[in-house]
């Protein structure tokens, strides 16, 4: 249930194990492009399995009728950051709801599984009420199971297929021996836990990946004031293996659909628990100040921003990906603008999404017409195509450039916090 990232991902890649999958989803649109073979987003390696199992084992449809026969159902749908921070929930409760009215006359044992990120406890109060009740079943006539995804965008298909664990919070044996059955042909480490312990387990993974990444933002930051490279540092630094040299980058900060929400509903449940989270609040305070410091950084170099023309190369929160969700050059366009410069602006996927956000950006075909001319150009995506430009920056009025990702070295080149 659910066709987004993690639905289709996951759907995509149970199909190419050797399951038959149904995507269920109530859009149109998207189901129609999954049966034509054609995936509804961007991530590398999807088309190939579409059109491979597409209309033999792999099915999209906006109806809940295969979810009778299904032996498990997977849960994977968004659960967006609500008003005062916390996750909404009411698309989970919809899908509970759903799944629990189609399997209703089902007589065989069935397993609900939960994919999406949900605050701990979501299963035993909601989930698993929800679908009892709507079912008219008993506990134990329905298996229960929270599962964890670890996927990053852009390289989805490949975490799926590649991770160091499968988390498996279960409400019992049988339900855990189905998804064991399910992920037989995974060499991992399959860990077995509770259903809450497992919910907890996907926020504190984030909580801790983002903390690394602030870290390190800190650190380099420290390390730029006192002349040194945040990078030669990190190299080293991540060698020790309790340290890990994974998510060290130093930059402009994490964007996407998952660290800046998950961190914030982490706070948010902290603080409704009577805990004042104050590490996972400066990782967000850290975040939030990077974009500020790249501002900084070209108006110590350029003077005032009003007037000037300011290129922005890289708009998705990260490469491989046309997605813009928490983008820091979103917190960027808009300081720009509020300084009074013009914008030109490059990304290799990310612009059409952007100019529906930032219509008055001048969009560009290319790295080197966004830099023509322009007073200035900051780098705020690690696409690996911004680290071969070179020449292209002679073509600037002024060559100042401040790097947010660690891409170039040059003349007039400066980054973030190295
Ligand atoms: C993240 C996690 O990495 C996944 O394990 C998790 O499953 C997923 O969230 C989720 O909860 O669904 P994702 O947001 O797709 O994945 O992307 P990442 O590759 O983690 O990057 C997130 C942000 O951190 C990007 O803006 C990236 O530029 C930034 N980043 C990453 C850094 O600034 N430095 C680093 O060293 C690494």
């Amino acid at each position: 249930m659910g066709g987004g990232y993690v639905g289709l991902v996951t759907g995509a890649c149970l199909a190419s194990c050797g399951h038959r999958v149904t995507i269920i989803d109530p859009d149109q649109e998207k189901v129609t492009s999954i049966n034509r073979k054609e995936p509804p987003i961007f991530e590398g390696g999807l088309t190939d399995i579409l059109q491979k199992y597409g209309g033999k084992t792999l099915f999209a449809s906006t109806s809940c009728e295969s979810i009778s026969s299904a032996d498990l159902i997977f849960i994977c749908v968004g659960t967006p950051q609500g008003e005062d921070g916390s996750a909404d929930l009411t698309f989970i409760r919809e899908a509970a709801t759903q799944a629990g009215g189609a399997i209703r006359e089902s007589e065989q044992f069935q397993v609900v599984v939960v994919k999406s990120t949900v605050p701990p406890g979501t299963m035993k109060d909601l989930v698993i009420p929800a679908v009892l009740s709507v079912s008219g079943k008993k506990e134990g006539e329905i298996g229960f199971a929270m599962n964890p995804e670890f996927l990053r965008e852009g390289r989805a298909i490949y975490d799926f297929l590649h991770p160091d664990r499968i988390v498996i919070g279960t409400d019992g044996d049988e339900a855990y021996q189905a998804l064991e059955a399910l992920y037989e042909s995974f060499d991992v480490p399959k860990i077995k836990t509770s259903l809450t312990a497992a919910e907890m387990i996907k926020y504190t993974s984030n909580a801790f990946l983002a903390t690394k990444i602030s870290f390190s933002n800190e650190i380099g930051n420290i390390c730029k004031s006192l002349g040194l490279d945040v990078y030669e540092v990190m190299a080293a630094v991540g060698l020790d293996p309790r340290i890990g040299s994974l998510f060290l980058n130093a930059g402009a900060g994490f964007g996407g659909s998952c660290f800046p929400k998950d961190v914030l509903a982490l706070v948010h449940m902290a603080e409704s628990a009577g805990v004042d989270p104050l590490i996972l609040k400066a990782v967000l305070c850290v975040n939030d100040h990077q974009p500020d410091r790249m501002i900084g950084l070209l108006q110590k170099r350029i003077g005032n921003l009003a007037g000037k023309q300011i290129a922005v190369l890289g708009l998705a929160f990260k490469d491989n990906t046309d997605d813009i969700r928490e983008s820091r050059a979103i917190p960027v366009i808009r300081a720009l603008f509020r300084a009074g410069a013009t914008i030109s602006a490059y990304d290799p996927m990310a612009m059409e999404a952007m100019s529906r956000l930032f219509p008055d950006v001048q969009y560009c075909l290319s790295a080197a017409s966004a830099l023509t001319g322009v007073d200035g150009a900051l780098i705020m995506t690690e696409w690996p195509e911004f680290g071969k430009l070179k020449e292209e920056f002679s073509l600037m009025k002024t060559q100042v450039v401040i790097d947010g990702r660690h891409m170039i070295t040059g003349p007039g080149i400066e980054g973030v916090c190295w």
